[in-house]
């Protein structure tokens, strides 16, 4: 791993239900640093596929929406689509069943990681999370960890998530949804979910989110002036 610097660039890989999205937010925050939802960006595209009624063969209908479609975020990472607000509406049901097979078509691919290398590059320092972050999007990253957990334990965190949304899932359900996405996130011939060599790799099972920010934060601190 390169030197880090004093604005470092902090990758956070793992699967869905690792505690990224809570554990990215709190270590951007306490390290004044940007954050990047990379999961939202395919979020945006996929609710766009579904608003759009895009057939997903429809690989050069997929392009040219590509090339109309401007996703962005404001401070509060709220997450625009050609300037709406859609925060609310990437986390649901229909977002979710489709979110994985649209990550897989290497042209989505393809072009939310260019959007990606463009934000690290003209970033001072950014905390960013997603699947493919340390081996695809930056793997000149000063940092870059690897969140696991056992799939008993995602499984909970997920439910407990719904449950907040007023959606009861069984947890066999929620176990075979995860396993599903787990299977095309890892599985995808591009860039598919990976840990790379140089990876620090925290298992959250038993932890508190907060004492993975913190074991994050200590780390990133202790290496940087
Ligand atoms: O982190 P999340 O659950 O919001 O991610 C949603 C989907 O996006 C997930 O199924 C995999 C995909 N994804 C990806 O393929 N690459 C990334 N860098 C981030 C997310």
């Amino acid at each position: 791993m390169p030197e880090p610097k004093e604005f470092p660039k902090i990758a956070i890989d793992g699967p869905a239900g690792a505690g990224k999205s809570t554990v990215t937010r709190e270590v951007s925050r306490r390290l004044e640093l940007k954050h990047l939802d990379t999961g939202a960006m395919y979020r945006a595209i996929t609710l766009k596929l579904i608003n759009e009624n895009i057939d997903l063969n429809d690989l050069d209908l997929i392009e040219k929406t590509l090339n109309r479609t401007e996703i962005t975020f404001n401070e509060k990472q709220r997450v625009f689509l050609d300037g709406m607000d859609i925060t609310d509406n990437i986390r649901g049901a229909e977002v979710n069943r489709l979110v994985s097979p649209v990550s897989a078509i290497s042209l989505v691919r393809r072009r939310l990681v260019e959007m990606q290398k463009a934000v690290a590059r003209e970033s001072q320092g950014i905390v960013m999370e997603g699947r493919d972050i340390a081996s695809r999007v930056m793997p000149d990253a000063d940092f870059k960890f690897y969140l696991d957990a056992s799939i008993e334990e995602r499984a909970r965190r997920r439910r407990k998530e719904q449950l907040e949304k007023g959606i009861a899932m069984t947890e066999a359900e929620v176990i075979a949804e995860i396993k599903n996405r787990d299977m095309i996130d890892s599985g995808r011939k591009d860039s598919p979910l990976t840990m790379v060599a140089d990876a620090i790799v925290i298992d959250t099972t038993d932890m508190s989110l907060e004492a993975v920010v913190e074991e994050i934060v200590s780390i990133v601190k202790s290496k940087v002036s």
